[in-house]
């Protein structure tokens, strides 16, 4: 099997994911498209990797020369069809099933036939995804983990009707970013998700029934348990939107009550306390 080879890639989105993804595209040598809705949301994210690669600069890890060389390979667009011409295109725009469906069908006409569209979806379906295109061979799962820099895992989702070059191209993209992936099916939640899901949705149960504070249980799962990061913590990074969203994907497909996200989080995310991202969560953080 011959694994197509990627110089171009583009990324859909550059919220915190695909901000995290693009940053992950140009330190890893590869000419990248970004594409936002708006020139001020793509400058916004272009700030945001500038800032996470001066840190590395700062700390030693990158010289100058490498920040610069790596913000030169991006380019930043509001127009789709300019990812003409991506090897690889990976989409990390809203968790919504048909805006992503309408853009993969977008995607296939902008993009050459032997181009590979990979989504970040976290808990909806490749496949259904996938199945909005004429040639769903080419569409494989690429989900990273937030923060998407620092994460070393990334699940390489197959598909139904994925083939095997789309799946090992993206293995050997994920690789060169210097990433640690895996293969997986298209099984909902796929490996992390189908676990950690439930496990959050326990994490907050317990805050009322063992009728502790945030505080107290992220340190009874650091000081406990050895998570790197507590629950509430965690929840708050992630995004307690995001989150919600993504236990109710999962609980609608396979009806389990632990996937279904527990009323306190889902009043916190219809209050608008996303947490980091709105600057109040389970915990308050600065603007
Ligand atoms: N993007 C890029 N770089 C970042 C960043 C980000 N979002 N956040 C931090 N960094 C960089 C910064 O430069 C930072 O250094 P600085 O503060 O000096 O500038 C550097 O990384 C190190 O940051 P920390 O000191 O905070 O690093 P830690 O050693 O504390 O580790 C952590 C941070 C990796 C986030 C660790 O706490 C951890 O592993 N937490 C668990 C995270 C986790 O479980 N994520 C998965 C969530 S589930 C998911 O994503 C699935 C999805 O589908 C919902």
């Amino acid at each position: 099997m011959s694994v197509p080879r990627v110089q171009r890639v583009g990324v859909v989105g550059l919220g915190a994911m695909g901000a995290g993804i693009a940053q992950l595209a140009i330190q890893a040598g590869y000419d990248t498209v970004g594409r936002e809705v708006t020139d001020e949301l793509a400058e916004t994210a272009r700030g945001r990797m500038a800032h996470f690669l001066g840190r590395r600069v700062d700390k030693g890890q990158l010289s100058e020369d490498e920040r610069d060389s790596a913000l030169a390979r991006l380019q930043l667009t509001t127009d789709l069809a300019d990812l003409d011409g991506c090897e690889l295109v990976i989409e990390a725009i809203v968790e919504d099933l048909e805006p992503k469906r309408s853009l993969f069908a977008e995607l296939e006409r902008i993009t050459g036939p032997e181009a590979i569209l990979a989504t970040n979806t976290s808990a909806l379906s490749v496949t259904e995804i996938a199945a909005a295109t004429a040639i769903p061979g080419r569409v494989v799962g690429m989900h990273f983990f937030n923060p998407a820099p620092l994460m070393p895992l990334v699940e390489i989702v197959r598909a139904e009707l994925s083939d095997d070059s789309a799946v090992e191209t993206a293995f050997e993209v994920s690789l060169r970013m210097g990433k640690k992936p895996i293969r997986c099916h298209d099984t909902p939640g796929f490996v992390v998700n189908r676990i950690l899901i439930p496990l959050l949705n326990d994490c907050v149960r317990t805050l009322d029934e063992a009728r502790v504070t945030p505080e107290d249980l992220d340190t009874a799962m650091t000081s406990g348990a050895g998570w790197p990061m507590g629950p509430c913590a965690l929840l708050d990074l992630v995004g307690i939107d995001v989150h919600v969203h993504a236990s109710e994907a999962l609980y609608e497909k396979l009806r389990e009550p632990r996937m279904a996200p527990p009323a306190r989080i889902v009043a916190m995310r219809n209050a608008g306390l996303h947490g980091r991202k709105t600057g109040r969560g389970f915990y308050v953080y600065d603007a």
